[in-house]
């Protein structure tokens, strides 16, 4: 059985992406941090080949126990989901340093941890599928997210050395970026705004995003290395 690690699991992007790969057969280390969100995901309780790791992945013990349990239930890692991530939105001038360091630890430092403690098993293995969620505001930039926006170009960097380090080892690394997606990220944005300057004239879905990400960690995508697929409903 194929296995696959998704962080952030208990937002609506990562059980989106949980439920994908559970369609298609994979066993699921679902990463969460907050006890209190650990509901989002009864749906696999009582299912033998799903496991639930709790662990705040910007400290970099907790992501290595969070890798260690996943190897222990699966034996390997085939596909890494890197979905957690946060923002922290203020203008420059208002916006503190624990602000940046949070957001940039969060959504950046996490990527980094969990790929280097994921990528020694992948090598083992000589397979592994590393997908990056990442952002269109870290390509195209956007007012009021300095810290985000650093953090997920960051991340879309990131992707593209690593892929050059390992693209010979059977490693595929990419990012995708989503635009303007439902979810409780961007719930308290004004909607009506954002739609009126979207081609396709309505917010992404959790689903849309999910979607590419299954096709990235499938063989399908095997000749895709280091690239950002953007979902973003013709956004930028
Ligand atoms: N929604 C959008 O429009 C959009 C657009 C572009 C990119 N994205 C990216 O898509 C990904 C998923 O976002 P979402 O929209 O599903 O947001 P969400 O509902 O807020 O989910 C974020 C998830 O990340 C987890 N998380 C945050 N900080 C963490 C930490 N330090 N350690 C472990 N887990 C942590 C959260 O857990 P807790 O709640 O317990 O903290 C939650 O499960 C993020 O990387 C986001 O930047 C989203």
């Amino acid at each position: 059985m194929k296995s696959v690690l998704i962080s952030g699991a208990t937002g609506k992007i990562g059980l989106a992406i949980a439920r994908a790969f559970k369609k298609e057969g994979y066993g699921l280390a679902l990463v969460y941090r907050s006890e209190n969100k650990l509901s989002n995901l009864d749906e696999f309780k009582n299912d033998e080949n799903v496991i639930f790791l709790r662990g705040d992945l910007k400290n970099f013990e907790e992501c290595q126990k969070v890798v260690d349990a996943a190897l222990e239930k699966f034996g390997k890692i085939d596909v890494l989901v890197n979905n957690a991530g946060m923002t922290k939105d203020k203008l420059l001038l208002r916006m503190k340093v624990e602000d940046f360091k949070d957001v940039i630890e969060t959504n950046l430092y996490s990527v980094f941890y969990m790929s280097k403690l994921v990528l020694k098993s992948m090598l083992k293995n000589k397979y592994g599928k590393i997908i990056n969620i990442a952002s269109i505001s870290g390509i195209v930039g956007n007012p009021g997210q300095c810290n985000y926006s650093a953090s997920k170009a960051g991340v879309i960097a990131f992707t593209k050395s690593l892929s050059k380090e390992v693209a010979r080892k059977n490693i595929n690394v990419n990012a995708l970026a989503p635009g303007f997606i439902e979810s409780d990220m961007t719930k308290n944005l004004s909607k009506d705004e954002i739609v009126k300057s979207l081609p396709v004239g309505k917010l992404g879905s959790a689903e849309d995003v999910a979607n590419a990400v299954l096709f990235l960690g499938s063989d399908k995508a095997s000749y895709i290395h280091g690239k950002e697929i953007i979902v973003d409903g013709g956004a930028i």
